[in-house]
């Protein structure tokens, strides 16, 4: 399952320990990476792992398995940072934060201070009729069809949707914010990469000037009065935070649902469980976040640091893999069995200091879909012919994903 280092290796980086795996590949493979790959890492690999090809660009990084050893890293914001990490704002010659992800303690603090109460539960679940009626315009399109293309038709556009609602942005620029956001997120490429930064840029920046010189009724124009350091907040970090929702609210919903909804379509018993009982999906949603977490997420760290007997140098990058800490056996109970009634924790939207802003959002939308799909629908599954591609990169995800129904 794995490649050797090819680069030379730093001095504290012991030979046996470093290797390229596939879950890091950026392809598309046919086997299910949460059936295949990931038990397989948990019953070989060691603890911490040197993975050669971690981080986009096949940039190293060092991967920790057990949940445990996770939890105990995003406890510890002093020995490990997250300052500059994106590399979004450097990789196109500038230095701007994506806010609040890119800072540490204490500004961190600060700016979540000021974040934190618009994104609490019943802000967003103030806007539970809007994402349903979002769900349904989608569903409406196709639901007499017999078939949709589920990442095309639904997963992708939904909460691009409710992004631009939460905003306060038009929707009539949809093609181009998915264009942007593929080539931001699953490009492996720096200059793609750095084109689409510049795109997102420009675009967030003239809505942002717009509500400078006249105020609206909506998110942008409040960022604009949030304070910090007793001063209102400066164009580069209203920009660093609505980059931040775009890279942060798009990807993961979209992601997160392929995955789940290739799940539902190979499990017709787990989906008519829910379509009987709608009740279920709060619990059901829980248990779809630690299987099929997508997110590998990083830490620098900033000091000599020893985890499981291995020394990790300042610079090093830590990673925190979802997909795989969901999955540990350690961790949870035959890991590998979807359990409604597990309520077990997770930390697919995070854990510490940097926890998910828009987990309650996130939460509220993952419902909704499921619930409109499995109360609207009859029985789904994958179309005739069609093989399940799964893209194994820093976002685990279905790309692609045809159903059919009746
Ligand atoms: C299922 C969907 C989602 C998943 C799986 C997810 C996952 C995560 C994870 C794992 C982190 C922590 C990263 C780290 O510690 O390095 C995070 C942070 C964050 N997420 Fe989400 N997210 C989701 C949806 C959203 C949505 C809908 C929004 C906003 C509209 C959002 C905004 C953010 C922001 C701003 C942060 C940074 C928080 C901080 O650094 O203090 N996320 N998310």
């Amino acid at each position: 399952m794995t490649a050797l280092a090819q680069k030379p290796l730093p001095a504290h980086v012991p030979p046996e320990l470093a290797m390229a795996l596939p879950l890091f590949a950026r392809k598309v493979t046919y086997d299910n990476p949460y059936e295949v790959l990931i038990p397989q890492m948990h019953a070989d690999l060691p603890a911490v792992t040197y993975v050669t090809n971690i981080f986009p660009g096949d940039q190293p990084g060092w991967l920790l398995k057990n949940a445990e050893d996770v939890q105990a890293m995003l406890r510890d914001a002093d020995n490990f940072t997250k300052n500059g990490m994106g590399k979004w704002a450097q990789n196109i010659g500038e230095n701007w934060l994506v806010i609040p992800t890119e800072a540490d303690p204490p500004v961190h603090t600060a700016y979540r201070k000021a974040l934190n109460s618009h994104f609490a539960p019943q802000k967003m679940f103030a806007m539970k009729d809007q994402v349903r009626e979002r769900a349904r315009t989608l569903i409406d399109e196709f639901k007499d069809k017999g078939a949709c293309d589920f990442i095309a038709d639904f997963s992708e556009k939904f909460p691009v949707f409710i992004v631009l609602d939460l905003l306060g942005l038009p929707q009539d620029r949809m093609a181009e914010f998915l264009k942007w956001e593929k080539e931001l997120l699953h490009s492996n490429d720096w200059e793609v990469r750095g084109n689409a930064v510049r795109c997102v840029k420009n675009y967030l920046m003239e809505e942002i000037e717009a509500r400078r010189v006249a105020p609206r009724d909506d998110y942008i124009s409040k960022i604009l009065t949030f304070e910090v350091d007793g001063r209102p907040w400066n164009d580069d970090e209203v920009l660093g935070h609505c980059f931040n929702l775009y890279i942060g609210g798009l990807d993961t919903v979209t992601s997160l649902l392929g995955n789940i909804f290739a799940y539902l379509a190979t499990h017709p018993d787990k989906q008519n469980e829910l379509r009987a009982n709608p009740s279920l999906i709060v619990l059901a949603v829980e248990e779809f976040l630690r299987a099929f977490a997508p997110v590998t997420a990083f830490r620098i760290a900033t000091k000599v640091i020893e985890i499981q007997g291995q020394t990790i140098m300042p610079g090093d990058y830590v990673a925190f893999s979802t997909p795989v800490i969901g999955r540990d056996p350690a961790f949870y109970e035959d890991p590998q069995a979807i359990r409604f009634d597990r309520k077990a924790p997770h930390m697919s939207l995070g854990s510490g200091i940097h926890k998910c802003l828009g987990m309650h959002l996130a939460r509220l939308e993952l419902q909704i879909a499921v619930e409109e799909f499995v109360t609207t629908l009859p029985e789904f599954r994958v179309k005739d012919g069609f093989q399940i591609p799964y893209f194994a990169g820093n976002i685990l995800h279905v790309p692609d994903l045809h159903l059919q129904w009746g």
